[in-house]
């Protein structure tokens, strides 16, 4: 697969977090370099849900800093995380159950667009509309996932697969730069995960966009992901690209020994 990486992207550096007693994640720092599929693995309540939540602002660590894009920042809300460029699905899907597919999707583009006037106008003109050009946007990432035919289902009537796929789109809608996906693909059979693992590579090469992957299937975080972390307690075990981390025998004891029960 060939993927040109680049400079860093996002930084974390010495990231440490606690809910009262409770240590999440302890002295955590590492680099995602542009247009990486980078992943995150770890036992169940490692800390890899909570490291998704400090990067994108759900979580306030009480220690360390983050930085993207260049710009440092102790501390930043969801909404200025997704207007500069972050976008994410969750490990349980968090859709409007009872809007289609088309307006869970809009609704993220909207979220996204407010802010992007400026741009849109030089880009496209005066005369569309903002709403014009939102929904061919969102009518694009609908024929990208191949879900044209529950365009109008309440995704609360879908398989879970396809809300699955359906979140992702919402998050494709705010055009980011760095896609945070909490494993996309738990709960998931054979064949809709390889339609998951064939939308994050087309993604990532087509969008350009940079991916940070958290996911049990260590099947699929080897063929998809350049490098990866291992998190255990709290604690970053290891790191290196699928090769290295296949052969860690720290990792193995850790984690790939033990029975995953998704
Ligand atoms: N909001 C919270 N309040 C209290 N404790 C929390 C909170 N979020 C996470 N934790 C705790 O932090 C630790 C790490 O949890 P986290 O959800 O990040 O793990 P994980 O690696 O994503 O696990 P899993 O594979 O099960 O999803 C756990 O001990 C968890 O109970
Ligand atoms: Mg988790």
């Amino acid at each position: 697969m060939e993927r040109k990486i680049g400079e860093t992207l996002l930084g974390v550096e010495h990231i440490s977090l606690s809910f009262g007693g409770v240590k999440a994640l302890t002295d955590i720092s590492f680099n995602i370099r542009e247009k990486e599929v980078f992943a995150i693995i770890g036992p169940n309540g490692a800390g890899k849900t909570s490291m998704l939540n400090v990067i994108n602002g759900f979580y306030h660590p009480q220690q360390g800093e983050i930085h993207f894009k260049g710009l440092h920042r102790k501390q930043m809300r969801p909404h200025e995380a997704a207007v500069q460029g972050i976008a994410r699905t969750f490990q349980n899907v968090a859709l409007f159950k009872g809007m289609s597919t088309l307006n869970n999707i809009m609704a993220g583009r909207n979220l996204k667009m407010k802010t992007n006037l400026f741009w849109q106008a030089l880009y496209y003109g005066p005369a569309r509309t903002e709403e014009m050009i939102n929904r061919e946007y969102v009518e694009d990432i609908i024929d990208f996932l191949e879900i044209q035919s529950i365009r109008r289902t309440p995704v609360g009537k879908l398989p879970y697969g396809l809300q699955k796929r359906v979140e992702l789109g919402r998050a494709l809608a705010m055009a980011p730069e760095l896609l945070l996906l909490d494993e996309p693909m738990a709960g998931m059979n054979i064949e809709e995960k390889q339609d998951m693992c064939r939308f994050i590579i087309d993604i990532n090469e087509q969008y350009g966009t940079t991916i940070v992957l958290i996911e049990h299937d260590m099947g699929v975080v080897m063929d998809l992901s350049e490098r990866l972390i291992v998190l255990d307690y709290g604690r970053k075990i290891a790191e290196g690209t699928p090769d290295e981390i296949r052969g860690n025998q720290v990792v193995i004891d850790a984690y790939l020994g033990v029975a995953h029960t998704n």
